[in-house]
């Protein structure tokens, strides 16, 4: 292994064992990610097929997408719930109780290498994607999965995201370890035109500026940036000491991919 392929392991190590830490606050944390799904479940639900169909989700985490799909799928469909993260895997599993007609496995993969026989009609992923290392690169290998007539449908994140909280980082003299998202336009042109890219924002109140890092440590998302060393417990105070105790509000840029399978 090549040392750039060593370090590329690690930070991916690290990003799974987070989640995998995170698993039991994920929840409770985790509210705007469960509004995140359910909007990305009302774009998929009315492109549905009436038959039975095969459905593949990476990073199906603690199962928020998983359960607003499930109950609507037509009888007889498989799902498969896939996520980097064993704890992940097995926290959706034991909330998500499928309906009789419905077969739900789960599985732990990195989304970003699926194996090649994985064939699907609908591949979806909410709000996870955006740890791939190479997000064009995985989202065409993903589509790849798709047989004709399939969708893939997800939400990341975009360049907007936490810009309050990464100005207040430079504000402070802090370089922010917020991972460099991509602009809906980039995206776009990344992706091509069968692509639809939408945009929306999900804010994110929090009553006290520290609550916003309590909100990245119980969703298990504070892997900063490849690269990019973690802030110092005092590079962190300087940043909160600008607003500690004080309200703070920042956003979720979200990005909501709707591909079609290729045309034969
Ligand atoms: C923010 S959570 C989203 C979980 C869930 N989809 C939701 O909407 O609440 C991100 C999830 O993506 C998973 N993840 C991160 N990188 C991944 C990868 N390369 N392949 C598969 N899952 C990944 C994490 O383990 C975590 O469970």
């Amino acid at each position: 292994m090549t040392a750039p392929e060593k370090k590329e392991q690690d930070w991916k190590e690290t990003v799974r064992s987070r989640f995998d830490s995170a698993a039991a606050t994920y929840d409770g944390d985790g509210q705007a990610q469960r509004q995140i799904a359910a909007a990305l479940a009302g774009q998929i639900l009315p492109r549905l097929p009436r038959r039975p169909l095969r459905g593949l989700e990476i990073g199906c985490g603690t199962g928020f997408l998983t359960a607003a799909l499930l109950p609507a799928l037509p009888a007889g469909s498989q799902w498969l719930a896939t996520d980097l993260s064993a704890a992940m895997v097995a926290a959706c599993l034991s909330r998500v109780i499928p309906p009789d007609s419905i077969t739900l496995t789960g599985a732990v993969m990195d989304g970003e290498a699926p194996p090649q026989t994985l064939p699907a009609d609908l591949v979806v992923s909410s709000m996870a994607v955006q740890w791939f290392r190479d997000l064009p690169a995985g989202l065409r290998r993903l589509r790849r999965h798709l047989a004709p007539g399939g969708l893939l449908a997800v939400t990341t994140l975009g360049s907007g995201t936490f810009t309050e909280w990464r100005d207040l980082c430079r504000a402070a003299g802090v370089v922010p370890g917020t991972p460099p998202y991509p602009t809906a336009d980039a995206l776009r042109a990344a992706l091509g035109p069968s692509a639809t890219v939408l945009q929306s924002r999900q804010p994110l109140p929090f009553d006290r500026t520290e609550g916003f890092l309590r909100h990245l440590r119980g969703t298990g998302a504070r892997t900063a940036a490849p690269g990019h060393p973690p802030l110092s417990a005092g590079q962190l105070r300087r940043v909160l000491r600008q607003r500690a105790g004080q309200p703070f509000t920042t956003a979720y840029d979200v990005l909501t991919v709707l591909w079609p399978a290729e045309k034969p």
